[in-house]
């Protein structure tokens, strides 16, 4: 049997939740492939990894350039095998009511936040076909199940996150592919600090968030992690199409 590690791809791999489900994967054995557009935090993210006796790579790429996302893939697999696992994770939202809002605006969020998604997809399904194996695991957001207010587009961008992962799952799965979403909530990373720094009243917004969940905590990135590593792994093969909150009961839809 080869003894080669099976390669995790994990988007925004350099920071937040990416950083979580990098360092899980890493922990189950997979050799992960960090991406981000920020290359000193993907670096520090795979050395961290690597000091620790565990696999990992660093790789620069914004997931909205898609000759750049077909140029990285190719690169991951060539120097490190292919691609069994694929998260994709990238993402990002400026908050804003929707009125105040115009085309340039949408087209930023949706190109991050959902087309990133089709195009590492589109780059690896292929070979994950052709070896008769492989695991996609979408971010999506609770914001994608119910809405949230101040992040219309994105709520959009993250619904259709939902319903493109069910049809991946379809078309996937007698080729042995599963396709998931893991749906985070208010979790505690550097884009949900600098989103409530940027709120007149943060303590008291951050309060009322917590209230709102009955587990009365905000997520941590390793919660999330939990759920992308059940995905990843062998004993989820009978487990598509699937959407699962990880939310301290917030969502329960
Ligand atoms: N934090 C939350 O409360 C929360 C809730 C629901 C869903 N999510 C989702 O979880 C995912 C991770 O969020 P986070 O809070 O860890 O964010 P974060 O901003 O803390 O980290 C995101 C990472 O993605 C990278 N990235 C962003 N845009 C990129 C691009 N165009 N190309 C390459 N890399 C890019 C960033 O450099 C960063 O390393 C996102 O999809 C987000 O929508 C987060």
């Amino acid at each position: 049997m080869s003894t080669e590690k099976r390669v995790a791809l994990v988007t925004g791999g350099g920071r937040g939740i990416g950083r979580g489900i990098a360092e899980g994967l890493a922990e189950d054995g997979f050799h992960v492939a960090v991406v981000d557009r920020d290359e000193a935090t993907a670096a520090e993210v795979a050395k961290a990894l690597q000091d620790r006796g565990l696999a990992a790579s660093h790789h620069v790429v914004d997931v909205t350039d898609g000759a750049g996302v077909r140029a990285v893939v190719a690169e991951i697999e060539t120097t490190a095998g292919p691609v069994h696992v694929l998260v994709n994770n990238a993402g990002f939202d400026e908050h804003l009511p929707f009125v105040q809002t115009d085309e340039e605006f949408w087209g930023r969020i949706l190109d991050v936040n959902f087309t990133s998604a089709l195009r590492f997809v589109r780059a690896v399904l292929p070979g994950m076909t052709e070896r008769g194996r492989g695991r996609i695991v979408n971010i999506g957001s609770d914001a994608g199940r119910v809405g949230s207010s101040l992040e219309a587009v994105y709520s959009g961008a993250k619904g259709g996150i939902i319903a493109f992962t069910k049809t991946i799952a379809r078309e996937a799965a007698r080729a042995g592919v599963t396709a998931n979403t893991v749906c985070p909530g208010p979790t505690r990373t550097p884009a949900l600090e600098s989103a409530m720094n940027q709120q007149e009243s943060a303590d008291a917004v951050m309060k009322a968030m917590v209230r709102a969940v009955p587990m009365r905590r905000l997520g941590e990135p390793a919660d999330i992690a939990a759920a992308v590593r059940f995905f990843a792994s062998d004993g989820a093969a009978y487990v598509t199409g699937q959407t699962l909150s990880v939310s301290g009961g917030l969502t329960m839809a």
